[in-house]
């Protein structure tokens, strides 16, 4: 036998046999992933390092495109809230802030956009929100797939830097009568089977991160998936069983803690906080000097039933320039509500179904592998 022949039965069995390995490939799966870029948008006036606490805000953007002619607008990806919303072209910006510079909306040239005509007040924990209309109109993914006639808020007017996408549980919308928002009217369109997503934010220091619509991909995360149950299904919150400081000393805490990639870092209930700096051999306020606490070797663990996430020392701390004083990124808060922001979820992979009221969780692994299955629970 020639050796082209051989090759081309070799080639030929290779194809054979790859036909049931792409049958067993879920063809069936519905999901649909929506990237976003991470951009960091400190205020210039902020980034000084003489402020006391030192605090970066990125946002975790998603470009969306809305109604007949696609218009393009930047959207912040928040599981702590529930509603879509933006600009309008002729939005006022509040708040000294530059509302429009990511994008806005002209729905006089969309031929598919509806005003419901109803009012729209988005107030956001930092006292900075956005009023409007409710309005629908389609939206595009940007391989084509069009969802028909989503809800959203037009805002005439804005104290913030971006439009959010809200992701969260229908209880956190803005409104009195409950609407399907973005995942939920995925979901009714067929375009995903279930109301889950799941969220890679990505490492501290990348450019990019993803959500997929409709099914987890086993390839960001190490180990197991652990399923837990809601601790409050309105602020997709889990109970955090305790934390172990690096010298294995252990608070046990058992709060509900919301999983919100709009929150910078992570913000704790005052007293809370207080505990965890103590545990930690922190100062009151959360510093040490740098040399006490071997950033490059050192840990945080963060114990949930049946898995446990750890935060690197590196990103937990703030160096201040010179180097000799550190201050966590865990900050207190009096207003008793505990959020777990981008410091734990950029070390996290977090699966949210809002259908069964579960969420999957497990220790972020970064790389650029998709494995994608159904959700399974
Ligand atoms: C939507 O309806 C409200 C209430 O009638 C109106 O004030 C607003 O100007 C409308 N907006 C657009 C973009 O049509």
């Amino acid at each position: 036998m020639q050796i082209s022949t051989l090759l081309s039965i070799l080639r030929l069995l290779t194809f054979v046999f790859a036909v049931p390995v792409d049958k067993r490939s879920p063809t069936s799966l519905k999901y649909h992933t929506l990237d976003f870029d991470v951009v960091d948008m400190t205020p210039s006036s902020k980034r000084s390092e003489t402020e006391t606490i030192y605090r970066r805000t990125l946002y975790y953007f998603a470009r969306v495109s809305i109604g007949s002619t696609k218009q393009q607008i930047g959207v912040s990806v928040d599981t702590g809230s529930s509603d879509l919303w933006f600009p309008s072209n002729d939005a006022t910006c509040t708040n000294g802030v530059n509302c429009k510079s990511i994008g806005t909306f002209t729905p006089s040239i969309s031929s598919t956009f509806h005003n419901l005509s109803t009012s729209v007040d988005n107030n956001y924990n930092d006292g900075n929100g956005a009023q409007g209309y409710w309005s629908k109109d389609d939206f595009w993914f940007t391989d084509g797939t069009k969802v028909e006639q989503i809800q959203f808020g037009l805002m005439t007017s804005s104290g913030r830097e971006t439009g959010v996408l809200g992701l969260g549980a229908p209880d956190l919308e803005a409104t009195n009568d409950k609407y399907p928002n973005f995942p939920a009217t995925l979901k009714n369109a067929g375009i995903i089977d279930k109301t889950a997503y799941s969220l890679y934010l990505n490492s501290a220091t990348a450019s990019s991160g993803s959500v997929v619509f409709g099914a987890i991909d086993k390839a960001k995360y190490n180990g197991d998936l652990a399923v837990l149950d809601f601790a409050d299904y309105r602020w997709t919150a889990i109970t955090l069983g305790s934390v172990t400081a690096p010298d294995g000393s252990k608070v046990d805490l058992n709060i509900p803690v919301a999983l919100d990639s709009g929150t910078t870092y992570i913000q704790l209930e005052t007293n809370t906080a207080r505990q965890i700096y103590q545990a930690l051999g922190l100062s009151e306020s959360g510093s040490a000097s740098c040399d006490q606490l071997s950033l490059d070797t050192n840990q945080l663990t963060l114990n949930f039933a049946g898995v446990s996430i750890t935060i690197p020392y590196k990103s937990l701390f703030y160096q201040f320039s010179g180097g000799s004083l550190c201050q966590a990124r865990i900050y207190g808060s009096s207003g008793g509500n505990n959020f777990f922001g981008d410091l734990f979820l950029q070390n996290a992979y977090v699966a949210y179904n809002l259908d069964s009221k579960k969420i999957g969780l497990a220790q972020a692994n970064y790389n650029d592998a998709t494995n994608l299955v159904d959700f399974w629970f």
